[in-house]
């Protein structure tokens, strides 16, 4: 009994080491650890170097002759764009499915084209950038993290946003329509599945918002998400959004808020939305 669990103990901490050298690893090779369900990453994945879930994959560095190469290769995509796809590394996490023959570069460059499902609204978007508000300039967000825009940390290529980073209204409006319409919102269809369960609109744009929010990978493995497909109208599903207001273990006045308004907004009690002002 003792032996087990110190064996057990002893094998933690190695797994611990193994994972701290994981982390490393990527750093090494002048690459970030991201989710890659939720970033593109215009030098492509590598697996096997990032402790944490099998998401979180090592994007490598973007240098001058990458973004280069990549604006040249980009000039012969138009194949894959008016297939209504994107073209990009096959290292990349698709929600849909990769096609060859459609982009410029070489043959690991591939369409995705996105799985047609449920899509945001003019009004889905504004609700969510009611709640982040609008920077023109990068500022670091309570993390430390460079963010710019409605709460963006990254750029369209999966550039970190850095200081000094700026953005007109309408490059920071694109940027946000980029990773939610690229990202959270096919990441949410495609964790609710479809056709069924009948989620309405206004349900799916209180979802978006709320993973916008709290992250891909949360919404993934959450209660929420298991509510959602069992029963949509589930009243307790109130209850679920309620949960995700704590930074640090402790509750937040501004993230009680967008819950309530999230879930006001799932049920279709208030489904009014804020006209955006700039925040800073
Ligand atoms: C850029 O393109 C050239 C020619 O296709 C290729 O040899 C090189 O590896 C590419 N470099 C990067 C960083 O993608």
């Amino acid at each position: 009994m003792m032996k087990s669990s110190l064996y057990a103990l002893f094998s933690l901490l190695l797994l611990a080491l193994a994972q701290e050298g994981k982390a490393d690893a990527c750093t090494n090779i002048g690459g970030t650890c991201l989710d890659y369900t939720a970033y593109k990453c215009t030098a492509g994945y590598v697996s096997g170097l990032c402790a944490g879930s099998n998401n979180i994959k090592c994007c490598q560095n973007c240098d001058a002759t990458c973004l280069s190469n990549e604006s040249t290769w980009s000039q012969s995509d138009g194949a894959c764009t008016s297939a209504g796809g994107r073209c990009m590394d096959n290292t990349n996490y698709c929600a849909g499915t990769y096609s060859s023959g459609k982009c410029g570069g070489p043959a690991t460059r591939q369409c995705c084209v996105l799985r047609t499902g449920r899509t945001m609204t003019e009004r889905g978007y504004t609700l969510i950038k009611c709640f982040e508000g609008l920077c023109l300039n990068a500022y670091r967000d309570v993390g430390g993290i460079w963010t710019i825009g409605y709460g963006n940390t990254r750029w369209e290529d999966g550039r970190a946003v850095a200081s000094g980073d700026t953005c007109t209204k309408a490059r920071c409006d694109s940027l946000f329509n980029y990773w939610v319409d690229e990202s959270f919102a096919p990441a949410v269809d495609a964790d609710i599945g479809s056709p069924s369960p009948d989620v309405n609109q206004v349900q799916f744009e209180a979802l978006v918002s709320f993973t916008y929010n709290v992250g891909t990978a949360a919404f993934h493995s959450s209660t929420l998400l298991k509510k959602v497909q069992a029963n949509p109208n589930d009243p307790t599903i109130r209850d679920e959004f309620m949960k995700w207001v704590n930074v640090n273990g402790v509750p937040v006045q501004g993230l009680i808020n967008r819950r309530e308004k999230e879930a006001d907004y799932y049920f279709s009690v208030d489904n009014s939305v804020c006209t955006t002002a700039v925040t800073c």
